[in-house]
């Protein structure tokens, strides 16, 4: 059983989920039922990846009640008043078929057509908007993906309310030091997405040794890195048999081992759309 954490709002989050980004509706709805089958508890979408409904469905279908499944999804990183923050918070409740989201992050700090941009008027009125959200019960907790600190300090300065958790691109070889340190310190959970580098450092051979040492595969290894630095994964899959080993990952790497794979640079650092 993989420990779940408890984020900075007293909210118990699972310690690992499924990822459903790049899946189309029918591999999300596949995807999903199968891992609620098979004691996944946590299932991450965002309304930029057009399967929300799919999500919904699967959750509704797999017949297990709603208060044990936690369901995260995010507002677009376009919208960025504090008007579209609540009516796409609306569209993803009716495209869930859900009352509550369980977690909902802001999608990135700037628009994905202007990365980089200066948005921080306008993420204060975002943010306000998702802390409405959480007074109105609508949503339980409320975070960020993709944001720097200094992101993140705009919002908390202007509004007193710390993001519960930060969602980034963090895997063996593109770990962000300075923002995982950060948000760490700050108790902001780190949620680790694209934790097999989207797939691509599953083929680095440095990784070769410690898999064969622990006995397990590259990808178990790639996961377990992110238990182990305090961070939760997000494994994408639409295979159930890789589903299924994804979760199998109760187990420790060494100290040594953790500071050896955190010295890698693989796999690509592109800041890429989650
Ligand atoms: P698929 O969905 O066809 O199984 P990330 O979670 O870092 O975004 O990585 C997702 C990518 O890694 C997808 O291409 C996924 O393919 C693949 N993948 C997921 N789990 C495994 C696994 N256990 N072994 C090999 N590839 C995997």
């Amino acid at each position: 059983m993989i420990k779940s954490f408890k984020l900075n709002d007293g909210v118990e989050i699972p310690g690992i989920g499924l990822g459903t980004w790049q899946s189309s509706k029918e591999d999300a709805y596949n995807a999903t039922l199968s891992a609620l089958k098979n004691g996944y508890r946590l299932i991450d979408t965002a309304l930029a990846y057009q399967n929300e409904d799919a999500v919904g469905k699967a959750i509704k279908d797999s017949l297990i009640p709603r208060e044990e499944i936690f369901v995260t999804t995010k507002l677009p990183a376009q919208y960025k008043s504090y008007d579209e923050a609540i009516k796409y918070a609306n569209e993803s409740l009716a495209n869930l078929g859900l009352d509550y989201i369980d977690l909902y992050l802001i999608h990135a700090p700037w628009p994905w057509s202007e990365v980089g941009k200066d948005c921080e008027k306008e993420n204060i009125e975002v943010w306000k908007a998702f802390i409405d959200l959480k007074k109105e019960g609508k949503v339980r907790s409320i975070g960020v993906s993709n944001f720097r600190p200094s992101n993140i300090k705009n919002i908390v300065d202007a509004t007193g309310v710390v993001p519960s958790v930060n969602q980034i691109r963090f895997f063996i070889g593109n770990t962000q030091e300075e923002v995982t340190k950060y948000c760490q310190d700050n108790n902001i959970l780190v949620e680790a997405y694209s934790p097999l580098g989207t797939g691509e450092i599953l083929n680095a051979s440095e990784l070769d040794n410690v898999a064969k040492k622990y006995n397990k595969s590259k990808a178990q290894i790639c996961i377990r890195y992110c238990i182990e630095r305090n961070t939760l994964p997000l494994p994408k899959s639409v295979h159930e048999e890789r589903i299924i080993a994804n979760l199998d990952v109760d187990f420790k790497i060494d100290q040594g081992d953790i500071d050896y794979l955190s010295t890698l640079t693989i796999g690509s650092r592109r800041p890429l759309r989650s």
